[in-house]
């Protein structure tokens, strides 16, 4: 069975550094809220990671009282930078690389299925009571000097038995976001999802729950499962669970690889992902998500990609890859990579690794100098002596002065 014991001094990991750092300041927490008569509580994710022997990456604070008060205190005192979010009646303080994210303990009501909840002041337990799984309602108090831990939903438990599991039946409805929680959580500690909150989960979807959810609340989770260490896992999850058929019918995980080799962008997971959709359902994707530019530029990009597959695996030559791969995102392309290692993949690939950036020897001032007119003649040139180099066709400035001084003399030879 897990305990609390040592939860401040050791992290698990070997990284000392950072657990004295987060120790230092949860000390400091502490201290400014005994002072003012107030209780604070290390919660959520800081306190589940603990118990795994993980170091968090960032620190949750809950304060019983005013904890924009405590958080200006802090910031002061570890000269960190402070963010106020009023509408939330949260604050972060960012130390370094470390954030520490504070908020006053609340009770919260959901006005209706999927919408942000009404808030107001609470206690621990109700601040707990408001979370999406058991292993994330758990806080410790500070300062932390002995095995003390609230955990009135037993999260400890299921985080022994590994176990995600809701607090209560009208989980899902509430807040719908949970529905992908649940996977990415599941496939991140490798835990099942118990039965009872999978039928749960399986009444939402079936009730369309997630059509609920604004486009930003929904990008905003897929994001943080595409940041994910393996994001194949939690996709493949919600796509057992008919969760992504939900955002989109033509959303899958099957074709996503069971590894990838080489850490990837986040948006590169996004590319992956939409591979199997074609423009028009990548709009609509795009519609759903209220995607921003680089989201849909990504989907649509991926789109153009996979259509011009067939014609870059056939290209001979470097040329042709870069005329259908210029002004591509690069996650799209990425992205595309993930998918194996195909002829069309080679030439992205290279594309990405060598061609892209190769530029004609001679600037414009140079064509100038030979007598190219500037205007479109002078883009045309450049291109074209560009497409030289890329073919291999040029190896030296003076090759190219050569090309220039012919296309002058016989300006119709300059292709396109
Ligand atoms: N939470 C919740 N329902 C949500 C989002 C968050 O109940 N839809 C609660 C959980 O208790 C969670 C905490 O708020 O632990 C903080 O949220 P977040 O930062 O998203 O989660 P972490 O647990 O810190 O997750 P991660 O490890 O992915 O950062």
């Amino acid at each position: 069975m897990l305990t609390l014991t040592d939860l401040t001094t050791t992290g698990g990991d070997g990284n000392g550094k950072t657990v004295d750092g987060h120790r230092l300041i949860l000390d400091c927490v502490a201290r400014i809220a005994e002072e003012s008569g107030l209780k604070a509580y290390l919660v959520g994710g800081p306190v589940r990671d603990r118990l795994l022997g993980v170091v968090a990456a960032d620190l949750d604070i809950t304060v019983v009282g005013d904890a924009m008060m405590v958080a200006e205190r802090l910031a002061a005192e570890i000269q960190g930078r402070l963010t106020v979010h009023q509408r939330f009646g949260t604050a972060t303080v960012v130390a370094g690389s470390l954030a520490i994210d504070l908020v006053t303990a609340r009770r919260e009501a959901y006005p209706s299925p999927g919408a942000l909840p009404i808030v107001e002041p609470g206690g621990i337990a109700d601040d707990l009571a408001r979370r999406d799984f058991t292993i994330n309602a758990m806080a410790m108090p500070l300062p932390a000097v002995s095995d003390q831990l609230v955990d009135p939903h037993d999260g400890s438990a299921d985080l022994t038995a590994g176990l995600i599991r809701v607090l209560h039946d009208g989980s899902f409805r509430d807040d719908p976001t949970r529905i992908l929680r649940a996977v990415r959580y599941a496939a991140r500690f490798g835990f099942a999802i118990e039965r009872e909150t999978a039928d749960l989960m399986g009444n939402a979807l079936s009730a369309r729950t997630l059509s609920a959810l604004s486009g930003d609340r929904l990008r905003h989770e897929l994001e943080r499962t595409f940041h994910e260490r393996d994001p194949v896992a939690p996709l493949q999850l919600a796509d057992n669970h008919e969760i992504l058929s939900a955002i989109h019918p033509a959303l899958t995980a099957r074709h996503l690889p069971a590894a990838t080799r080489e850490p990837v962008a986040p948006l590169a997971w996004l590319a992956a992902l939409v591979w199997p959709l074609d423009a028009e359902e990548g709009e609509a994707l795009s519609a759903r998500l209220n995607a921003p530019s680089d989201w849909a530029r990504v989907i649509a990009d991926t789109a153009r990609i996979r259509r011009s597959s067939p014609a870059l695996g056939d290209a001979s030559k470097p040329s042709e890859v870069c005329s259908l791969l210029d002004g591509m995102a690069p996650a799209a392309l990425r992205g595309a990579l993930i998918m194996g290692r195909g002829p069309a993949q080679e030439r992205i690939s290279s594309y990405l690794s060598h061609w892209w950036s190769v530029a004609p020897r001679l600037r414009g001032h140079d064509l100038l100098a030979l007598g190219v007119p500037a205007g479109p003649e002078m883009g045309a040139t450049l291109r074209e002596l560009r497409r030289a180099r890329l073919d291999g066709e040029t190896h030296s400035v003076q090759d190219e002065q050569e090309l220039a001084r012919q296309w002058v003399q016989a300006p119709d030879k300059t292709a396109n």
